[in-house]
């Protein structure tokens, strides 16, 4: 069998860790020749395709490694007209391919379900740092990059306390709250603002005018799709050619601007960004993509393709593809981590 292995979307941590456990999974049980695709879909994409053999000594040493020894896009369609998906298929047959393990987001998982219109055989292993993918509950990457906010917010609320300031910290997350949610509550955010809960001006000076009178500082996590009640999501940029060409972020600087003229105390604003995707996974993140590699190798040697691999209730298994295409997973405003926020005084902006 020969099976590719490719890293879609925006990079994370594990994602080494997963090529690790599925090219080490396959190489062991036999019969499976594995090649390493460049730059997520990309390399489907050229008039060559780019992809090497991956051998056993090549994804030793990298189960601790940040980032992607592949390469990824986040701005590649493989489904973008007629002639590249014709391109991809016949790519797919120069390299023998017989499936290729998409280690993505949800939109690789989207993608990876259209190849299959063009007979390309694939499993999905769900990636990112937002915790977005539908019918899995922890994706890896979120344990770290939830490692990195808390410890931002501990170093922003050091500089907040010297200085008697409201300070605001950007998330990233799209869509999904997640991130700023559990970064929020693991580092001590006086105010947590999420996409799933609209946030009202005036609840948040309130907020700040309490603390003004007694702790003199108030630290505000924000997650990047959030948006005050009646406006709209910040949006930094559009990608063109992109499949989800929306990038949001900003917005810790419009709130920034919205509170001040309300307030005694000076508002500064960080947003974290592409640090989040940083750094050398945590163990248990280590621990989690080599499950989800291992067990994306299983669905392989298994025949069972067109699956994506899951976690739920803490149990590995797997979805179809198909059901977690085009779809993501928000936080639900009646969630436990939320309300457990509300009862111990956080402020949830509205
Ligand atoms: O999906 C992962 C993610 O980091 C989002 O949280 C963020 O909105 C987006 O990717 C940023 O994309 P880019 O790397 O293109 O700026």
């Amino acid at each position: 069998m020969r099976v590719g292995v490719l890293t879609g979307g925006g990079d994370c941590p594990g994602l080494n860790a997963v090529i690790r456990a599925v090219t080490k999974s396959l190489i062991r049980h036999g019969h499976c020749k594995v090649l390493g695709i460049a730059d997520g879909f990309e390399g489907l994409m050229g008039a060559a395709p780019r992809a090497q053999p991956l051998a056993w000594d090549q994804v030793s040493g990298i189960l601790h490694m940040g980032g992607t020894i592949l390469g990824t896009s986040n701005s590649a369609n493989p489904l973008k007209d007629e002639a590249t998906l014709a391109q991809v298929a016949r790519n797919v047959r120069t390299l023998g391919l017989d499936v290729v393990v998409a280690i993505g987001g949800d939109g690789t998982m989207s993608l990876a379900h259209g190849l299959q219109a063009i007979g390309l055989a694939c499993v999905g292993v769900p990636k990112t740092i937002d915790n977005d993918i539908a019918l899995c509950e922890r994706s890896f990457g979120f344990d770290t990059a939830v490692a990195t906010v808390t410890e931002s917010l501990y170093r922003i609320e050091c500089t907040a306390s010297s200085h008697h300031r409201v300070m605001i910290v950007e998330t990233m997350g799209r869509h999904a709250g997640w991130l700023a949610l559990e970064g929020g509550v693991a580092g001590a955010a006086d105010i947590i603002l999420l996409p799933e809960i609209d946030y009202d001006l005036d609840v948040i000076v309130q907020r700040c005018r309490e603390r003004e009178q007694r702790q003199r500082y108030t630290i505000i996590c924000i997650g990047e799709g959030a948006k005050p009640r009646g406006g709209a999501q910040t949006v930094r940029e559009q990608v063109a050619h992109s499949p989800d060409p929306v990038r949001l972020g900003g917005v810790a600087h419009a709130l920034r601007q919205q509170l001040q003229p309300h307030l005694k105390s000076e508002v500064r604003a960080t947003v974290l960004g592409h640090v989040q995707r940083g750094g050398d996974p945590t163990p248990f993140d280590r621990v989690l993509a080599t499950r989800f590699g291992h067990h994306a190798a299983q669905l392989v040697i298994d025949g069972r393709l067109g699956h994506m691999v899951a976690l739920q209730n803490g149990l590995i298994g797997s979805v179809q593809i198909a059901q977690v295409a085009n779809t993501q997973r928000t936080v639900p405003p009646d969630h436990e981590l939320i309300t457990m926020a509300r009862d111990i005084g956080v402020c949830l902006g509205d």
